[in-house]
């Protein structure tokens, strides 16, 4: 039994890191997707059979209806919506992690060894700061509380009382594991501490503090791995840990922005903010068109290269602009679409709403990829995007954006934005490119605009 027990972890470890492997391609992401679900079930239900934990009737009824919720939920949760369920489920992460370890602790009260004395404390610490921070991100996420950064008096300073009290009752602990009280300290300093770490953080910036949160998620899974002397459950939590740290540090590099400075830099805004107003005061103006102009230009053009952004996100128009690249497609033109790594407000964002609407993936291109191509294209079709094209993050050196590589859609020969007004981007910079000769200005809902775009094509055709 223990040789099927172990074959079995086995299998699932290799699934699982097959599975991150494939989630690297948007083509094989949703096989890997498959892989891990399986390696997830099988380590789920041999630990229970051969633990003998619970029967296989109440193994069945759980996985349907565990099952039947998830996938009610990932049905009914909007695209922009997913960094809040991802929030809540890294905080039930973190809290099975807790509970999980407290029950041992309560089994074996003083009679473990050290190692597992100190796993547990990590555990429920990690545990904990996990699920009290992912639910203050889904709170800010989910606007039931402000968005806005909340810093309090000597915030820093009770950050650090907070962790050198952990760290004191986490010693206790290990030196006196049969007194509880410890234990319940560790809770309460990490559950104010979860509190403390996010709320400073605006709004906008949860994106990253959630990845951080699943990597801590993973981090509480693999101690309390260790706790149980479970094999899989160290390993998973481990590849979960690692995944989501790098994650987050690719979101940091990707927005020019360091950790520390998103954690402590209390820089974070709610949301698009602010009018993007002529770039250095000057008195410009800006040349509005209609989807009907937008039209008319694309009768004379050979090449188009389409960079969608969060307000394509929140205008749900991938669908009628996978119509549009259709419709372009057959009169010849080439039609691109350009992927910047942190366009939207999660990772994979665009890659995730247009894969939705089956754009194929052999046109969607990474900004590496196409930068280069921007001064050979007529068109640079700008939907819903601000920052990720902003040319202020090359030359404006006091700019929240300054370093940010940007797709080069000034490069083209026209470049055309589909929003609603002049309003800035996350970052509330100013977009000089609004102001250019050869800017065209579509104001409107991005879906709105892209269905009127559609409609004046198929009546030229
Ligand atoms: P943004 O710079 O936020 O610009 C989005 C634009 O969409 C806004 O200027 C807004 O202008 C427009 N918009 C909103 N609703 C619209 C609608 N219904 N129809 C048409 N347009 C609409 O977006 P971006 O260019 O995708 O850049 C993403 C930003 O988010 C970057 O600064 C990035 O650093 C940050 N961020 C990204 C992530 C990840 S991982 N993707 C995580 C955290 C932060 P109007 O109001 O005028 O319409």
């Amino acid at each position: 039994m223990i040789y099927l027990e172990q074959f079995s972890y086995l299998l699932a470890s290799a699934l699982f890191i097959i599975g991150l492997k494939m989630l690297g391609s948007a083509k094989t992401a949703r096989k890997g997707n498959q892989y891990s679900m399986f390696a997830m079930a099988l380590a789920i239900v041999i630990t229970l059979i051969i633990s003998g934990i619970v029967g296989p009737l109440q193994i069945i009824v759980g996985l349907v209806v565990g099952g039947l919720i998830g996938v009610v939920v990932a049905k009914r949760i909007e695209m922009t919506s997913m960094p809040q369920m991802v929030a809540l489920f890294n905080g039930f992460g973190g809290v099975a992690s807790t509970l999980v370890a407290y029950s041992e602790y309560m089994r074996f009260t003083g009679a473990e060894s050290l190692d597992v004395n100190v796993t547990v404390v990590l555990s429920l610490f990690i545990g904990t700061v996990t699920l009290t921070g992912s639910l203050i991100a889904f709170a800010k996420l989910q606007g039931i509380m402000r968005g806005a950064p909340i810093v309090l008096p000597m915030h820093q300073i009770l950050n650090l009382l907070l962790m050198l009290g952990a760290v004191g009752f986490g010693v206790m602990n290990v030196m006196e594991p049969s007194v509880q009280v410890w234990a319940i300290l560790i809770i309460a300093v990490a559950a104010i501490f979860g509190v403390t770490f996010v709320i400073p953080i605006g709004g906008a910036d949860m994106p990253v503090v959630i990845a951080l949160l699943n990597s801590y998620s993973g981090l509480a899974a693999s101690a309390t791995g260790f706790v149980l002397s479970n094999n899989v459950l160290i390993i998973a939590g481990a590849l979960v840990g690692a995944s989501g740290l790098i994650l987050t540090q690719l979101m940091c590099d990707a927005m020019n922005r360091s950790l520390f400075n998103v954690l402590f830099g209390a820089v974070g805004t709610n949301d698009s903010t602010g009018e993007s107003g002529a770039p250095d005061g000057e008195q410009k103006t800006v040349t509005r068109y209609t989807a009907e102009d937008a039209a008319m230009i694309m009768d004379t053009v050979q090449s188009v290269i389409i960079v969608p952004g969060y307000g394509l996100a929140v205008a749900q128009a991938q669908h009628v602009l996978y119509e549009m690249g259709e419709l372009l497609s057959a009169r010849g033109i080439d039609v691109k679409y350009a992927i910047h790594p942190v366009a939207g407000r999660m990772p994979g964002h665009m890659n995730v709403l247009l894969a939705e609407a089956n754009v194929p993936y052999d046109v969607l291109y990474e900004m590496d990829d196409i930068n280069d191509d921007f001064q050979n294209t007529d068109v640079a079709l700008i939907i819903g995007a601000n920052d990720v094209v902003n040319p202020s993050a090359r030359t404006k050196k006091d700019s929240p954006l300054y370093g940010m590589p940007i797709l080069n859609v000034d490069y083209a020969r026209t470049v055309m934005f589909v929003k609603r007004s002049m309003g800035a981007g996350f970052a509330g910079e100013a977009n000089p490119l609004f102001f250019d000769d050869k800017t065209m200005m579509v104001f409107g809902d991005a879906k709105a605009v892209i269905t009127g775009l559609v409609k004046s094509l198929k009546e030229d055709s």
